[in-house]
């Protein structure tokens, strides 16, 4: 076998061991000349990550087949090599001669497995011949139980299959339209399905960059669920608006496209070279602060202001499937903590009056409901504003009874989901829009 046909499959054994032995998340590890990827070509680059997410979406399911045929778990580079043949055979019925000639060449090459080529070779050979009617009805993949626990008890026991399922389906690509009046144009250039919400969500997994209107910079990637934020704020033409937490720039560019005056902060200026390069594109502008949001002091105070703060992640498990063995065991509160102080900082930022947006793309109703719960308790004169949910295509239903929204990834089963996220509208005073 060549070594090109084994490269992107030694490539994502070795991404599944960063994340099932280290603990690393995929985006971490998958960046900078050291990354499994980093010598690979474009195309190799997709299929290790694409095979290396595939392994994750069915772990459960997978190792369950190859624990028939294993006594104990063999050395984790033999482990991984398995998986992904298994994964191959089964999920993509992949043709059993290449998968498991390239996991035996993969353990092969191992000064710590070379050892188990030959228990390697019997037990895909196993899988091959009996996989397939084990694989029949597979369960969608369980999550671990620091997840499956809050979201059983905030949200009903019923929902978490359906989430589950939603996680094992993956997520179709979304995209914002910088005119939003250009929506029937590219929904049939690209073949798009318009969504109730406004984004436009892609039939396939295409390469982005090849895309009509691509280097225009007639749209840009974003969840339908992560669009909704900045939709919140209604019309915000002409105002000042601060986008706290703002890279890569999805929301800012949101509202810069709908005329804002934005400042858009962020900490890491890595990430805010990124939202440079994404406004350029788009041939939109915004004045970017690399600050800490909590530390920030602006001249004046803002008309409004969003802020999406950094959180578990935990919404968008459909495109990283990784999460939640990752983060694993992670404590978090740190992060509950930090949330809070942005979102004090945030109301220091805005006029009296202004409305603060706060959202995080997160299942765990501690980043979402309870950080709005006890972020009233502090502020005795913060309110939830009411938002017209029906004009910005949302289901009534899913507003919380905060008056926030919970989004959710079993939601729009027949379009193909969305990712988890909570957001709530806040003022200070009684006044309401
Ligand atoms: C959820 S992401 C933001 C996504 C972005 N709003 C968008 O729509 O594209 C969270 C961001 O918060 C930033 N961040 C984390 N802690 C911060 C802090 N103390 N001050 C400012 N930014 C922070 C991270 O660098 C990261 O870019």
């Amino acid at each position: 076998m060549s070594s090109k046909a084994i490269a992107a499959r030694l490539a994502a054994t070795q991404i599944l061991h960063g994340v099932l032995f280290d603990k690393r998340l995929m985006a971490e590890m998958l960046s900078g000349s050291k990354s499994p990827i980093a010598r690979l070509s474009p195309a190799d680059r997709a299929r290790a990550q694409s095979m290396a997410t595939g392994v994750l979406r069915h772990l459960e399911g997978i190792d369950a087949i190859l624990n028939v045929y294993l006594e104990r778990p063999p050395q984790p580079r033999a482990m991984q090599a398995l998986r992904l043949a298994t994964y191959e055979m089964l999920a993509e019925q992949t043709a059993a001669h290449g998968a498991v000639n390239a996991a035996v060449e993969i353990v092969r090459g191992s000064a710590k497995a070379g050892h188990l080529a030959g228990l390697v070779n019997a037990v895909a050979r196993k899988v091959a011949d009996e996989g397939p009617a084990l694989w029949q009805d597979q369960k969608p993949q369980k999550l671990p139980s620091w997840l499956a626990r809050p979201i059983t008890k905030n949200f009903g026991k019923e929902v978490l299959t359906p989430i589950e399922a939603a996680h094992q389906a993956g997520a179709a690509i979304d995209l914002t339209l910088k005119d939003q009046g250009r929506s029937d144009e590219f929904v049939e250039r690209l073949n798009a399905t318009l969504l109730p919400t406004g984004s436009l969500r892609l039939p396939g997994r295409p390469q982005v960059s090849a895309l009509p209107g691509f280097v225009e910079g007639d749209w840009w990637v974003q969840d339908a669920a992560a669009a909704l934020p900045a939709r919140m704020l209604g019309d915000v033409d002409g105002k000042n608006v601060l986008d706290l937490c703002a890279a890569p720039g999805g929301k800012t560019m949101q509202m810069a496209s709908s005329g804002a005056w934005v400042s858009a902060v962020d900490i890491s200026d890595a990430r805010l070279d990124r939202l440079r390069e994404n406004l350029e594109r788009v041939g939109l502008r915004a004045h970017l602060i690399d600050e800490d949001a909590t530390r920030f002091e602006p001249d004046e105070p803002f008309d409004a202001v969003l802020l999406d703060a950094p959180c578990s992640a935990t919404g968008t498990i459909r495109r990283h499937p990784d999460l939640p063995f990752a983060k694993a065991g992670v404590d978090m509160s740190g992060l509950f903590d930090l949330q809070a102080r942005l979102i004090d900082a945030a109301l220091s930022q805005l006029k009296p009056d202004g409305y603060l947006v706060y959202c995080t793309c997160s299942l765990l109703p501690r980043e979402g409901e309870r950080q709005v719960a006890d972020a009233l308790a502090r502020h005795e004169n913060l309110r939830v504003a009411p938002v017209d949910w029906v004009t910005l295509g949302v289901d009534p239903t899913w507003q919380t009874a905060d008056g926030g929204l919970r989004l959710r990834p079993d939601y729009w089963p027949d379009l193909g989901g969305m990712d988890g996220f909570y957001m709530a509208l806040l003022q200070n005073g009684e006044k309401a829009r």
